[in-house]
């Protein structure tokens, strides 16, 4: 059961199990955000064509979102990382599942990520990309717990600040859960299911 009346069909849920997920942003806070967030990219980048990479996959749908409202060309190209480690927490132990098809050499990169918790999946890709030679390399992050970051690390452009709970929705899952739901939110009760698997 959904706090703002969204409901998960039983058959999606094994077990029968329903955690409850609670609002944090509402779809009308991460649209207004999302459109200032491409105000402002827009506003850096005029004049250039920047190469947008998105990680696969919980920052499809922030991406696809944010490129509607941009007012600069941009080219778009995708990363898949997997992330292992024990339940909700993140190992840093990071795998490239598919790479980037666009060579960045001389090119103006700005990476999109959903969520940055300990920092350790972007440090990774941070360092993956630079090896490349991009001309720049930003960061645009939607969610940041600034608490639990492991390592230094600042996006460029940041959504909002969350707290250290585990959210969902809006491309963030839990074990590939919750998804596609429109708002972010977060879950009351979290079993030991395994949440790692593709970012
Ligand atoms: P980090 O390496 O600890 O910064 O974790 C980054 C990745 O872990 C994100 O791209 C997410 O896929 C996942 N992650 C971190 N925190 C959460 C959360 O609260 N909900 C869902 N996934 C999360
Ligand atoms: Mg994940």
């Amino acid at each position: 059961m959904f706090s703002d009346g969204f409901q998960l069909g039983e058959q999606a849920m094994s077990g029968g199990q329903f955690p409850e997920v609670k609002v944090l942003l509402s779809r009308e806070d991460i649209a207004r955000r999302v459109r200032e967030l491409a105000a402002a990219i827009s506003r850096d980048y005029q004049g250039k064509e920047p190469l947008l990479v998105g990680i696969l996959k919980g920052s499809w749908v922030f991406l696809a979102d944010l490129v509607r409202e941009l007012t600069v060309p941009v080219f778009i190209d995708f990363i898949t990382v997997a992330s292992y480690g024990a339940s909700t927490e993140s190992s840093g132990v990071v795998k490239i599942v598919m790479d980037l098809k666009t060579p960045i050499e001389n090119r103006d990169v700005l990476v999109v990520e959903d969520i940055l918790d300990t920092g350790l999946t972007l440090q990774y890709i941070v360092r993956h990309l630079q090896l490349r030679h991009p001309r720049s390399l930003k960061l645009c992050v939607l969610l940041d717990k600034p608490d639990r970051h492991k390592v230094p690390i600042k996006p460029d452009y940041l959504g909002f600040v969350v707290p250290n709970r585990f959210v969902v929705g809006y491309g963030v899952d839990f074990a590939e859960r919750f998804r596609h739901l429109p708002f972010v939110g977060y879950i009351e009760q979290s079993g030991g299911e395994d949440g790692g698997g593709e970012d």
